[in-house]
C-alpha cells in the first residue's frame, strides 16, 4: 500500500512541480529538514515528510472559490490575516485527499506561525518551513544554524522575533495568536537559560544560589539570580562561563564590580550578582528578598 507521504509526493509533484517550481522546491526543502528533524526528535518520519509536503498545498488556490470549505469562523480569521487562508486550505485538502490524522493536520493548519503547546510534529513543520535549505535571508540562514546546533526552541523563537518584526516593519499588526506564540517560547527560552546560567554558577562553585521572579517587581528585568562566594577571586570566575552561553543567545549588556566581593552582570532580562559572603551578608539579600518569589533549583 501507498505511504501517506508517497502519497503526498505524488499529489504536490502534479500539482506544484511544472506550474510554480521554486514553491516546489520549497516544499521539498522542508520535506527534507522536517525528515531529519524527526529522526532527531523521535516523531514518525512518514508523518513529518506527509505534513510538510502538504503545507503549502492551497498557496496558489483562488481563494474566492476556495475559502467555501472554511468554517465561518476561520473565514472570518483569514479575511483579516489572509496569509493564514492558505495554511488551513492545505489542512483541509490534505484531509480529504490523504487521510485524517489529526497531528498532521494540526501541524498543517498551524505551520504559519504556530501555537503555544505546540506537538513537536507541528513544531517540526513550523521551524522547517522557516529553516528549509533555499531560505537565504539572514535570519532564516541563523536559525538553521541554531536548528543544527540542537537548539530548536531558540530557533522557533528567533523565526517569531523575526517574522513580527517584518510585519511591524510594515506598518501591520501581528496576529494576536502570533505574538501569544512568541511569548511562549520566549519564556520557554529564558527558562532554559536560567538553568544554564545556574549550572555556569555552579561550575565555579558558587553556593546559596536562589533565582528570584522579579516579573512582578520589576519593568527592567525578568530574574534576578543571586550567589555566594569565598573570595573576590572566585567572585568573577564564572564570568567566561556566561560569555559561553552568548553562542545560546544570552545577551551580556553590562558587567560591574569585576574583581570587587560584589560582581553584577546584566544579561537584559537575567541580571546575576555574585558576592562574596560577607558582602551578602552585609546587604542581606534575603530580607530584602523576602516576598519576591523563588524558582526551584535543581539540585545536583
Ligand atoms: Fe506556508
Ligand atoms: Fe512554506
Amino acid at each position: 500500500m501507498q505511504s501517506s507521504s508517497d502519497k503526498a509526493y505524488e499529489i504536490i509533484t502534479n500539482k506544484l512541480k511544472n506550474t510554480h517550481k521554486k514553491r516546489y522546491e520549497h516544499i521539498l526543502g522542508v520535506c527534507e529538514m522536517a525528515e531529519y528533524l524527526a529522526k532527531i526528535k523521535g516523531v514518525d518520519v512518514t508523518k513529518a515528510k506527509t505534513a510538510a509536503l502538504m503545507h503549502d498545498y492551497s498557496k496558489y488556490d483562488d481563494i474566492n472559490d476556495a475559502k467555501k470549505y472554511l468554517s465561518e469562523e476561520d473565514q472570518k480569521e483569514c479575511e483579516k490575516y489572509p496569509f493564514l487562508y492558505h495554511a488551513y486550505l492545505s489542512a483541509y485538502w490534505y484531509k480529504k485527499l490523504i487521510g485524517d490524522d489529526i497531528d498532521i493536520y494540526n501541524a498543517i493548519r498551524y505551520h504559519v506561525f504556530g501555537r503555544p503547546n505546540m506537538s513537536d510534529l507541528e513544531e517540526i513543520i513550523m521551524i522547517s518551513d522557516y529553516t528549509e535549505k533555499n531560505r537565504t535571508y539572514d535570519s532564516c540562514i541563523e536559525c538553521r544554524k541554531l536548528i543544527l546546533d540542537g537548539k530548536i526552541n531558540l530557533a522557533i523563537y528567533k523565526s517569531l522575533m523575526y517574522t513580527i518584526d517584518i510585519v511591524l516593519k510594515n506598518h501591520e499588526e501581528p496576529h494576536p495568536k502570533q505574538v501569544m506564540v512568541f511569548n511562549y517560547y520566549k519564556e520557554k527560552v529564558e527558562e532554559e537559560m536560567i538553568d544554564k546560567v545556574v549550572d555556569a554558577l555552579k561550575k565555579v562553585r558558587c553556593e546559596d544560589i536562589i533565582v528570584y521572579d522579579m516579573k512582578e517587581k520589576s519593568p527592567f528585568y525578568d530574574t534576578m539570580v543571586v550567589a555566594s562566594v569565598s573570595s573576590e577571586r572566585q567572585a568573577s570566575s564564572f564570568i567566561g562561563y556566561l560569555e559561553d552561553l552568548e553562542n545560546d543567545g544570552l545577551q551580556i549588556r553590562r558587567i560591574e564590580g569585576l574583581n570587587t566581593s560584589w560582581v553584577l552582570v546584566d544579561c537584559n532580562s537575567i541580571v546575576v550578582s555574585v558576592f562574596t559572603k560577607e558582602e551578602r551578608s552585609h546587604f542581606e539579600i534575603e530580607k530584602l528578598y523576602i516576598d519576591i518569589p523563588k524558582r526551584l533549583i535543581q539540585e545536583d
